[in-house]
């Protein structure tokens, strides 16, 4: 199980709607994990190496669980769900290779990111890699429906963090664009990977859709969650460099909101620290503070909340299953996550 439990899984609390989750679908889980090891290996050694790395530091595999049990939810007794969770589980790795080297940062999975310790061209490079096995993982399923969402995801996760380049350093970005970037980037493949579970599994439209929202709506929760952790978590439980987000002039829902309701010096403040990126020592801590006096992280999680709410309601046509409670307690965990 190395390849579950991370280096930085032993530093965290236990985060039940995860576990009872994982637990429902842990033999699909083992072989997804095994898919994983297995279509990673190649005879160019730094390959196998630099993915082994970031694939060992274990992950919380949210997205192929998302398929596996989509696909049991949906009643669905063939194998396909499992190299498909895999697939997507390759598209999001490559999504972090490549979006690391653009963030560059240092810390990913309580471990170095790839980019620190082989550079940003191996990163890059090992990162197409699993792009192309994903690719290849969707035509051996042989599905041409499959692979137009699982495409569509790939190119609209690029999409998003393209765009997100072009908020970055902007103060005046608003919600409705930060919205777009964050459904792209990542809401967009929760969304292809609950889809693909009912696909499988040969399911009416109607419960192909309801799982679609669900991922969209959970996804956008995740994020929402994640720029909030960026601020306030526990670097040890994140297991990732708390303050990234500001120290790059990303502009995050938390500051969009701060940026409206500053006064002149407080934008003057962030348009220094975002825009110029002058940042000094104290600056964070400041930045922290104009955010609780606007109540901007509550308000953040507190939209959130909604859209775990409206992803919960997406699951309703669903008869009560095992898989339909693991999947409305993991949009508890979207929101309650401390990693
Ligand atoms: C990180 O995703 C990238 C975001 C969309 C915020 P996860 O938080 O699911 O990353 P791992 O796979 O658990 O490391
Ligand atoms: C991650 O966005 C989204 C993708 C990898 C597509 P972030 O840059 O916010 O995620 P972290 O914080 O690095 O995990
Ligand atoms: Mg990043
Ligand atoms: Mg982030």
């Amino acid at each position: 199980m190395a390849v579950v439990a991370g280096a930085s899984d032993l530093k965290k609390p236990a985060q039940e709607p995860l576990a009872l989750l994982r637990s429902l679908v842990a033999e699909d889980l083992k072989g997804v994990n095994a898919a994983i090891v297995d279509k990673m290996q190649s005879p160019v050694a730094l390959i196998p190496q630099l993915a082994g790395h970031i694939v060992a530091a274990g992950g919380k595999r949210l997205r192929p669980v998302l398929t596996l049990a989509a696909a049991r939810l949906c009643g669905y007794e063939g194998e396909r769900h499992i190299s498909l969770a895999a697939c997507v589980e390759f598209i999001h790795t490559a999504t972090l290779l490549h979006d690391d080297v653009v963030d560059e940062s240092d810390l990913r999975r309580g471990l170095q990111t790839a980019n620190a310790v082989w550079g940003n061209k191996a990163s890059v490079l090992v990162g197409d890699f699993l792009f192309s096995r994903a690719f290849q993982l969707m035509v051996a399923d042989g599905s041409l429906k499959v692979l137009k969402i699982l495409s569509d995801a790939s190119a609209e996760i690029a999409e998003g963090e393209v765009g997100q380049l072009l908020t970055a350093n902007n103060t005046a970005t608003g919600e409705t664009e930060y919205m777009e970037v964050i459904r792209a980037k990542t809401a967009v493949l929760f969304a292809a990977a609950a889809q693909v579970g009912a696909v499988v599994a040969e399911r009416p439209e109607a419960e192909e859709e309801a799982l679609r929202a669900y991922g969209m709506n959970l996804g956008i929760a995740f994020q929402l969650v994640d720029d909030v952790l960026d601020f306030s978590a526990e670097e040890a439980a994140l297991g990732k460099t708390v303050g990234d987000d500001f120290r790059e002039g990303k502009i995050t829902l938390p500051i969009v909101l701060a940026y409206q309701r500053g006064n002149d010096e407080e934008k003057a403040f962030w348009r220094r620290c975002l825009e110029e990126l002058e940042q000094g020592e104290d600056d964070l801590a400041h930045a922290l503070s104009l955010m609780a006096r606007h109540g901007t992280l509550e308000e953040s999680l507190q939209r959130a909340r909604g859209f775990a709410d409206a992803a919960r309601r997406s699951l309703e046509i669903f008869p009560d299953r095992p898989q339909k409670e693991a999947l409305l307690l993991l949009a508890d965990f979207a929101v309650q996550r401390a990693y």
